[in-house]
């Protein structure tokens, strides 16, 4: 099987006054935005309101991941599907109705992500892994760009994998998101991750661009499906 590596830059350390720019900066070698909407409810931090949010996804020249970060994203969430994302993700522990929301995203238009918080276990999602396409185990506490990497949440991406490589169908995409660099993306892909959201680490680099494609190479050179 074909092992496709996929480096989505978050734009939540970037600047905000200039999105437009900060995304075509990374265009060319990125697979798409990752878009962090957190509504200072779920997490201790807000980001884009509704139209702020759909305004960026109309000029991302990039397709967009949206990780909602918000609480009741079962309403929510088929928006983000139906105004043009590619992947919209929501959090399990914030959805009163996972399987419904999984159906409406679909339904409108987008793939479906689940994502879960380091204390969430991967048996609480495993019911759902067949009817979505990206499993997001958070690799740092959702909120805030910038934390380190916690390595203690490798077991949970390697026994995701060991399931995932069990499906006989369609398999889903398992990123991981916060504290991903140089120093902790080969780590994460040895465990199995194949997608990775990456933000300070590329938008601090003097060449963002640059960073995306030598993380990618990391990534190819350690993940070993
Ligand atoms: C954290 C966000 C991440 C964040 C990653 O809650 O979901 O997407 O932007 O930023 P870094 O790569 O700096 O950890
Ligand atoms: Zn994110």
């Amino acid at each position: 099987m074909e092992s496709q590596i996929l480096i989505n830059p978050s734009i939540l350390n970037a600047n905000f006054d200039d999105l437009e720019n900060e995304i075509a900066k990374v265009a060319l070698t990125s697979d798409s935005l990752h878009l962090d909407v957190m509504d200072n409810i779920f997490v201790p931090n807000f980001t884009f309101d509704l139209n702020r949010a759909f305004e960026i996804i109309n000029f991302s020249k990039l397709p967009v991941d949206a990780h909602l970060m918000i609480e009741n994203p079962d309403e929510i969430s088929p928006l983000y599907a139906e105004n043009g994302c590619t992947s919209v993700t929501f959090h399990f522990e914030a959805a009163n109705d996972v399987s419904k929301t999984i159906r409406d995203i679909r339904s409108n238009g987008a793939k479906v992500g689940l994502a879960i918080k380091p204390a969430t276990k991967f048996a609480d999602v495993q019911k759902w892994i067949e009817d979505i396409d990206m499993l997001l185990i958070m690799t740092v506490e959702p909120g805030f760009g910038g934390q380190s990497f916690m390595h203690d949440q490798m077991p949970k991406v390697t026994q995701a994998r060991t399931f995932i490589e069990t499906l006989l169908k369609q398999k889903p995409t398992l990123q991981i998101d916060g504290g991903v660099s140089l120093e902790t993306i080969g780590e994460a892909a040895k465990a199995g991750a194949n997608c990775f959201v990456a933000g300070s680490a590329v938008y601090k680099s003097d060449k963002p661009a640059e960073m995306v494609s030598s993380l990618r190479e990391m990534a190819q050179k350690n993940y070993p499906f």
